[in-house]
């Protein structure tokens, strides 16, 4: 069979398209500075959350000088806790996961986003500035509920966080 040579041509170019596309997505998937949720070595029992110590009572506490953890369960159709208390001007490190589906963690207006997998624990960490109230919001589509799934994240002053914590009470 003969082939014109404008045809092999093409053809070698098209063959070249595909592999840079072939390239492309492995660099995209494999290379540096791409991590997928579930790259974490973090798994976790999404059915015994209850037993988990991080995640058996979600919470905000302190971890360090001005770092604080928030462990956030994401489930239909709401966040626990729901609001995230924490204090101005502080380091902030979520670690969210999920009880049942996908879901999604995004403090709107932020750049604060994540994809929540059952299973795995997605781990953001955030610097917080003034006290200002944030939307949570669920990004992934989850379920009926999905639309109307999201919580809050108050950033309040050092003073009333302080008030807030004597009681015994971690909000
Ligand atoms: Cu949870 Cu959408």
């Amino acid at each position: 069979m003969h082939i014109h040579a404008y045809e092999k041509l093409w053809l070698a170019f098209a063959v070249i398209l595909i592999l840079l596309l072939i390239g492309s997505v492995t660099y995209g998937a494999v290379g540096p500075g791409v991590a997928m949720v579930a790259d974490s070595e973090d798994q976790i029992d999404p059915g015994a959350l209850d037993e988990d110590e991080r995640f058996a009572e979600p919470r905000v506490e302190q971890v360090g000088d001005n770092h604080y953890a928030a462990y956030v369960i994401a489930y239909q159709f709401a966040f626990e806790p729901s609001p995230i208390v924490v204090p101005e001007n502080s380091r902030v490190t979520l670690y969210v996961t999920s009880r049942d589906v996908i879901h999604g963690f995004e403090v709107a207006g932020t750049n604060a986003n994540t994809m929540v997998v059952p299973g795995e624990v997605s781990e953001i960490t955030v610097e917080v500035g003034e006290p200002q109230e944030y939307g949570l919001l669920c990004n992934e589509y989850c379920g009926a509920g999905h639309h109307g799934m999201e919580g809050k994240v108050h950033v309040v002053s050092e003073e009333e966080y302080a008030n807030l914590n004597e009681g015994g009470e971690t909000a």
